[in-house]
């Protein structure tokens, strides 16, 4: 299809070229002017993600971004005509691949909340409310949710109508499934929104027994004496238990790559330095349905070993026995 002749008739309203984002849902906004398109398309890298019908000036809609740089093409057809074309590229970065820390030179941060959003008021409610700051009981969790409703919570948060790609993942972190938006970000802050530095400060506020008990240990894991939770955790919601970027095993491997064969589990314990021992795709014998996995011995977060042992073990062989009591 040839495009026919270029009238810029999408605007793109929101996001600039060359935004950077941390998590995976992005949202769009469009204006395309009525009866100007048909169709509108939209690709990204290269591969068709969406497809609307244009029915109002402005066209909503989330994509959930991959790492690196996103190429979103959108296409506007009128009767099997491509009669506009845009691109807008967003750059997704990571702090788990070497790679992906560090934007492309050009690409910028765009907050959206710093600026004049006139456009979107007349359909969305922009100003915080109440629900917005619910409070969350993280003993009386499940239950709170199951009681007052992830749901009911949705409906009477004012950030859900533009947000709502965030939660749509299989594990939710607690006070984003009751869109508690309001317990991390901040009205008012500097910019709109900015979550308190470093993470700590506000993943302690609520969960204060892992404070304690980890502030009590001898050794901090490298990444955790950053006080950056949110290099390993989604504070909102992921595809993995605990809302970790990534499959434990995936986890750890992204910077200790060379650990999956498990050799060095065994190297000194058997006297052999060739043996390999599992990491994964066997039974935790210790943790019922739970996978084998590198946080099956160790945990990421503090220790009293400098090999970040859990269960509590003085030395490697205490730790085989655990498991393997013959
Ligand atoms: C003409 C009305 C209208 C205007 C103006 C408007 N929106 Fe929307 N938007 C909607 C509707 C309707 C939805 C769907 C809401 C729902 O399902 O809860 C939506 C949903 C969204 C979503 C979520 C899309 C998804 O599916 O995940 C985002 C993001 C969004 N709007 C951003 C914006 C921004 C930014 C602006 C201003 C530049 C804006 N909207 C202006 C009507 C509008
Ligand atoms: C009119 C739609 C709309 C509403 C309502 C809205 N946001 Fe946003 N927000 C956006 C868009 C668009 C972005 C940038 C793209 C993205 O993050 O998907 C954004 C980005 C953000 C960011 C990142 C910083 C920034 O400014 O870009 C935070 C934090 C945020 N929103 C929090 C909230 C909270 C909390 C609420 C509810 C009190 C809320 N938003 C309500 C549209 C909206
Ligand atoms: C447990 C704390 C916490 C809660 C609850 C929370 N956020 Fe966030 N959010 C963060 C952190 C941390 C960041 C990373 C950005 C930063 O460090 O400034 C972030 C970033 C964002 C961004 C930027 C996304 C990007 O890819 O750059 C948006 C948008 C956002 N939050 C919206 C929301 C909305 C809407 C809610 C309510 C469902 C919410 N957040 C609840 C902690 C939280
Ligand atoms: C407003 C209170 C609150 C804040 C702030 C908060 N959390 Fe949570 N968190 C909860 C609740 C509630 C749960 C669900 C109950 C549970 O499973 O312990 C939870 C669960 C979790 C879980 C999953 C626990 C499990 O066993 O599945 C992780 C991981 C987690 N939070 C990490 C974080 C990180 C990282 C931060 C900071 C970015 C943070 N939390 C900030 C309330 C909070
Ligand atoms: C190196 C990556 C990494 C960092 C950094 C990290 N975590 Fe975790 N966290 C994990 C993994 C992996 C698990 C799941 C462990 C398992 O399978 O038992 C976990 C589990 C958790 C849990 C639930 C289980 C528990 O032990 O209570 C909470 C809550 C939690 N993390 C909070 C945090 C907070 C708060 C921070 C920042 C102080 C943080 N994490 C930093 C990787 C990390
Ligand atoms: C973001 C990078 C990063 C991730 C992800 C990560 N680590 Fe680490 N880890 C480090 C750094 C940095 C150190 C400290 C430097 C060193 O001793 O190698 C460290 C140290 C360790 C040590 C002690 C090393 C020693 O020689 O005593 C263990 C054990 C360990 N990590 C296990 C894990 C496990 C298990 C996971 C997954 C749950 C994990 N790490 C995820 C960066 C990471
Ligand atoms: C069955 C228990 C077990 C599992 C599973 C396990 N480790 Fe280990 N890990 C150990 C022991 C024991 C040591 C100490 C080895 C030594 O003292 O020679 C260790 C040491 C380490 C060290 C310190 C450096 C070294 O070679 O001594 C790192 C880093 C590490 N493990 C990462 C991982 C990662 C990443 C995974 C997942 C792929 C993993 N471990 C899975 C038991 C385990
Ligand atoms: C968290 C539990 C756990 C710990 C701790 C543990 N193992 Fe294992 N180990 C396993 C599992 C699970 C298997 C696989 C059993 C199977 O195949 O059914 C295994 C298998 C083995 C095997 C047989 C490997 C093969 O190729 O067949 C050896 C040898 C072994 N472990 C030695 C050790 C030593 C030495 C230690 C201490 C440094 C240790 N294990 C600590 C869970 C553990």
């Amino acid at each position: 299809m040839a495009v026919e002749s270029n009238q810029n008739i999408i605007t793109i309203n929101y996001p600039p070229d060359k935004t950077i984002m941390e998590f995976g849902p992005l949202g769009i906004s469009l204006s395309v002017p009525q009866g100007s398109a048909t169709l509108i398309k939209v690709n990204v890298n290269d591969k068709e993600y969406i497809k609307l019908v244009p029915d109002q000036e402005v066209e909503c809609f989330s994509v959930l971004l991959s790492v690196g740089i996103n190429r979103i093409n959108i296409t506007a057809i009128k009767e099997d005509k491509e009669v506009d074309k845009i691109a807008v590229n967003v750059f997704r970065r990571s702090d788990l691949s070497s790679e992906f820390i560090k934007p492309p030179v050009g690409y910028n941060i765009n907050y959206f909340h710093e600026k004049d959003s006139w456009q979107c008021t007349g359909c969305h409610i922009l100003k915080p409310g109440d629900s917005d700051r619910r409070s969350v009981n993280i003993a009386a969790f499940p239950s709170e949710i199951l009681s007052a409703g992830a749901k009911a919570a949705a409906r009477t948060s004012t950030c859900y109508s533009c947000h709502k790609a965030l939660t749509s993942y299989p594990f939710v972190h607690g006070p984003a499934a009751v869109w508690s938006c309001l317990s991390c970000h901040e009205p008012g802050a500097k910019p709109e929104y900015a979550v308190k530095k470093p993470d700590t400060k506000i993943c302690f506020s609520c969960h204060i027994k892992q404070k304690e008990d980890w502030y009590g240990k001898k050794y901090f894991h490298g990444p955790f004496t950053t006080e950056k939770c949110a290099i390993c955790h989604n504070p909102h919601a992921s595809e993995n238990p605990f809302n970790l970027h990534k499959p434990t095993w995936d986890l750890c491997l992204s910077c200790h790559i060379d650990k999956g064969s498990g050799i060095h589990i065994v190297r000194n314990y058997l006297g052999i330095s060739s043996k390999n021992h599992p990491t994964r795709g066997k039974p935790d014998p210790l943790r019922k349905g739970k996978e084998l996995s590198c946080a099956s011995c160790h945990d990421p977060h503090a220790s009293d070993s400098a090999k970040f042992w859990r269960l509590n073990v003085g030395s490697g062989f205490e730790l085989c026995t655990k498991c393997h009591t013959d």
